[in-house]
C-alpha cells in the first residue's frame, strides 16, 4: 500500500469515527459495488455501528445481490435490504412498460424514482446522516463533489468519504485488504447499476460511460444525489474538514 493510501485510509476511518459518534443514526447507501465495499469493510472490520443498506431495483444482476451473502460470509452481517413499492411499479410497468426508461430521459428518470429514489427516502427515515461512495472522478456531474454535504431535501448531514479517491485506489484498497467484491468488476464493469441500464466499458471510456449509455453524460444520474429541483447538493461549511 502507498503512504498516500495509508494516509486515505487512516482519513476515511477517522471520518466514519466521527459520522458514527457525532451524527448518529447513520447509515451508508452501498450499491454493492467496489467504492461501497471500501467503506463497508472499515464499518464492520472496526464495528462502528454504521446500519449499512441497500436499494434493490429488482432489477440487479445476480453478481450483484451475491455480493450481499459475500458480506454475510465474512463479516457475519445482514444488509438492509429496501425494495420498490410494488404497486408503483405494476403501474409503471401497465402504463409504459418494462422497459420505457429507453424511450425519454422523463420515462427513465420515473422509473429511477419509483425503483431508486422513493426507496432510498424510506432507508434514510429517522438517519441524522448518509454516507455514499461517490468520487469526484467519476463523473463531470460529480467533478464539485465535498466531502461533507447539507441534504437539505431530508434536513440531514451527506458524507462523500471518497470523494477525493482514485479508482486505482479503492482497488488498491480491496486487494490489500483482500475485500469481497462484485464478480462484474472482473468481466469490464466499472461503475454498476440496474442490469439494463449497465453495460461494461471499453478502454478509453469513462468509468461511468456504461451507465445509461444512450444518454448524453451530463445527464447521468439517477435522481439519489440531486435535490428535488433538479440541483446537486450544497456543502456546508464543514465541508472538506
Ligand atoms: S448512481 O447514479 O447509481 O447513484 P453510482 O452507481 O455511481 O451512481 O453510485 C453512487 C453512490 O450512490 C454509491 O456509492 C452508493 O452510495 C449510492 N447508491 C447507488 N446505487 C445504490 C443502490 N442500489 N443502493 C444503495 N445505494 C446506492
Ligand atoms: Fe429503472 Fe434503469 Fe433507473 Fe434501474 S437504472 S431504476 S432500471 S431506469
Amino acid at each position: 500500500m502507498t503512504d498516500t493510501l495509508s494516509r486515505k485510509t487512516s482519513e476515511l476511518e477517522r471520518l466514519l469515527v466521527r459520522v458514527a459518534l457525532e451524527h448518529a443514526p447513520a447509515a451508508l447507501a452501498s450499491s454493492l459495488s467496489a467504492e461501497d465495499m471500501v467503506i463497508t469493510d472499515l464499518i464492520l472490520r472496526h464495528k462502528l455501528g454504521i446500519e449499512i443498506f441497500t436499494l434493490d431495483t429488482q432489477r440487479l444482476h445476480a453478481d450483484t445481490l451475491n455480493v450481499i451473502a459475500a458480506i454475510r460470509a465474512r463479516y457475519g452481517y445482514e444488509v438492509h435490504v429496501f425494495h420498490p413499492d410494488p404497486e408503483s411499479v405494476s403501474e409503471y410497468v401497465a402504463s409504459f412498460g418494462r422497459d420505457a426508461f429507453y424511450e425519454s430521459q422523463e420515462l427513465r428518470k420515473r422509473c429511477c424514482h419509483i425503483r431508486k429514489v422513493e426507496p432510498l427516502n424510506r432507508a434514510l427515515q429517522g438517519k441524522e446522516a448518509w454516507i455514499t461512495g461517490q468520487r469526484r472522478e467519476q463523473a463531470v456531474t460529480r467533478a464539485e463533489l465535498k466531502l461533507q454535504e447539507n441534504d437539505a431535501a431530508r434536513g440531514i448531514v451527506k458524507f462523500n468519504p471518497l470523494a477525493d479517491w482514485s479508482e486505482d485506489e479503492v482497488w488498491q484498497y480491496i486487494r490489500a485488504f483482500d475485500v469481497p467484491y462484485n464478480a462484474l468488476h472482473d468481466q469490464g464493469y466499472r461503475s454498476i447499476g440496474c442490469a439494463p441500464c449497465t453495460r461494461p466499458t471499453v478502454a478509453g471510456e469513462d468509468v461511468r460511460a456504461g451507465r445509461w449509455w444512450w444518454e448524453i453524460k451530463e445527464a447521468r444520474e439517477c435522481g439519489l444525489h440531486v435535490a428535488p429541483d433538479g440541483r446537486l447538493m450544497r456543502s456546508t461549511a464543514e465541508s472538506e474538514a
